[in-house]
C-alpha cells in the first residue's frame, strides 16, 4: 500500500492532484490537514468541519478512508469541495465545456465595464458570460465540476489563467486594478482562447484519474442551520473528530474577496460587503461570539463521547479568549491544549500563504480530547 507521504508528494497520484485545487484565503497547507487527521482519527471514522473553506480538511479524510461532512456558506470554496471530493466524469466535464465554448457568440460586450474589458480578451469574456447564464452549478454535478475549474483560473498572474495580470488567491478591487493596469501599460489583456487554455487545465488536473476517495459530505448553507439538520438526522452522534477553522474576528471579509469569483457564479459586476450575517466581514463582537456559541454547541451534539476537537485560530485576544470559552463550555469533560503556531513546525500561516504580511499574531491550534 502506498504511504499517505507518497500519495500527496509532487503530481504523481491523483490525491496529490486534486489535494492542492482551490485557491482560498486563509487554507490550510494541505500536509497539515493530513498530518491532523492521520494523528487524530483511525479509518471508517467521520469527521466534522462546520467552517470548511476549500475542504481540505473533509479531503484530507476522504483520501485517508475517513468519512467526512463539511459545511461551508460560500458557495467559492464549497465549489473547490464538490470539485475534489464528488468530481464529475472528464469527458462530460471536456463535453460541457465545449457546449459552453459554442455558445459564447450569443453575448454582447457592450454593457460590460470597463474593468471587465481590461481584464479579459472578448473572446474569454463572451465565454465567461456563456458558462455565468448556461451552466447549473448548484443543481449539476458536471456543471458544478466545470464551473469550479473555470473559478480557479478566472484571475491569476499574467500567462497562468483567463485575466489580465491578477492575484490568483484574492480578487482586486475595480479601480485599484484598472489604475494599475494604466500604470504598468498593461490595459490590453492577453489574447487567450478559454476553450485551449480550460481543456488543458482539465486535461492535467484528470491526468492521474479521479481520487480514491472515502464516501463523504459536501454541504452548501450556514453551519447554524445545516448542523440543526444534521442532528435531528437517525444515528447523527457518529462524528469522532471535529477539524476546522473559524472566521477571525475582524479580519476577513470572504465575500469581497473572491468577488470576481462571485460575479461567476451570477453575483454583483463589483466588490460589495453584504449585508447577510456570516456573508460579510465578523466585525461585531455579540454577533461573533453567537457564531462560535452556536455551532459549537450544536457540533458538541453530533460528537461522540470519546471525541477529539482539533481548532485553528488566530491568536488575537478577543477571537482566541472567545474560542476558548465557548469550547469549553461545550466541551466540559475534554482535556484541553494549546499549541501556538509560528515559525515552528509549518513555517507558513494560513494567511501568509496568501502573502498577507499583515497577519503578524500568528495562529493557535486549541486541542481537546476526552
Ligand atoms: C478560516 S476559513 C476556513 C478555511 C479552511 N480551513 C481551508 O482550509 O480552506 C473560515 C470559513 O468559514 C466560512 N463560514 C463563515 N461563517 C460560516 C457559517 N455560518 N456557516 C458555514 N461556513 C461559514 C467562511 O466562508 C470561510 O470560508
Amino acid at each position: 500500500m502506498i504511504k499517505t507521504e507518497e500519495l500527496i508528494k509532487g503530481f504523481k497520484t491523483a490525491e496529490a492532484r486534486w489535494a492542492r485545487f482551490g485557491p482560498y484565503y486563509a487554507m490550510f497547507p494541505f500536509k497539515f490537514a493530513f498530518d491532523i487527521v492521520k494523528k487524530y482519527s483511525k479509518k471508517g471514522d467521520y469527521i466534522i468541519d462546520p467552517f470548511a473553506g476549500r475542504y481540505s480538511s473533509i479531503y484530507a479524510g476522504a483520501v485517508l478512508k475517513r468519512n467526512g461532512l463539511g459545511i461551508e456558506i460560500n458557495p467559492v470554496g464549497w465549489l473547490y469541495g464538490i470539485a475534489k471530493i464528488h468530481p464529475a466524469n472528464k469527458k462530460d466535464v471536456a463535453g460541457r465545456l465545449f457546449e459552453i465554448y459554442r455558445k459564447r457568440n450569443y453575448y454582447s460586450l457592450n454593457k460590460m465595464p470597463e474593468f471587465f474589458r481590461m481584464c479579459y480578451c472578448d473572446e474569454v469574456l463572451k465565454f465567461l458570460l456563456a458558462a455565468r447564464k448556461c451552466l447549473d452549478w448548484k443543481k449539476n454535478n458536471v456543471d458544478a465540476t466545470l464551473m469550479s475549474i473555470i473559478l480557479v483560473y478566472l484571475h491569476a498572474k499574467l500567462g497562468e489563467g483567463l485575466s489580465n495580470q491578477m492575484r490568483m488567491t484574492k480578487s482586486m478591487g475595480i479601480n485599484y486594478a484598472v489604475e494599475w493596469w494604466k500604470k504598468n501599460n498593461m490595459t490590453k489583456p492577453p489574447e487567450i482562447n478559454p476553450y485551449e487554455l480550460i481543456m488543458k487545465k482539465i486535461n492535467w488536473r484528470y491526468e492521474k484519474g479521479k481520487p480514491n476517495i472515502a464516501e463523504s459530505r459536501v454541504v452548501l448553507g450556514d453551519s447554524i442551520n445545516e448542523l440543526k439538520i444534521i442532528a435531528s438526522e437517525s444515528n447523527a452522534k457518529k462524528f469522532s473528530l471535529l477539524f476546522t477553522s473559524p472566521p477571525y474576528y475582524s479580519i476577513t471579509d470572504y465575500y469581497a474577496d473572491q468577488w470576481l469569483r462571485l460575479w461567476l457564479l451570477g453575483g454583483a459586476e463589483n466588490a460589495q460587503s453584504l449585508k447577510e450575517k456570516h456573508k460579510r466581514r465578523f466585525s461585531n463582537k455579540q454577533e461573533y461570539c453567537d457564531l462560535i456559541d452556536n455551532v459549537f454547541g450544536l457540533c458538541s451534539k453530533i460528537m461522540k463521547d470519546n471525541s477529539t476537537v482539533y481548532v485553528r485560530t488566530d491568536r488575537r485576544e478577543f477571537t482566541l479568549k472567545t474560542t476558548l470559552n465557548i469550547l469549553k463550555k461545550h466541551f466540559p469533560n475534554h482535556k484541553i491544549k494549546t499549541i501556538n503556531r509560528e515559525l515552528k513546525i509549518y513555517t507558513k500561516t494560513q494567511t501568509k500563504l496568501f502573502g498577507d504580511k499583515s497577519m503578524k499574531p500568528g495562529e493557535v491550534d486549541i486541542i481537546l480530547e476526552s
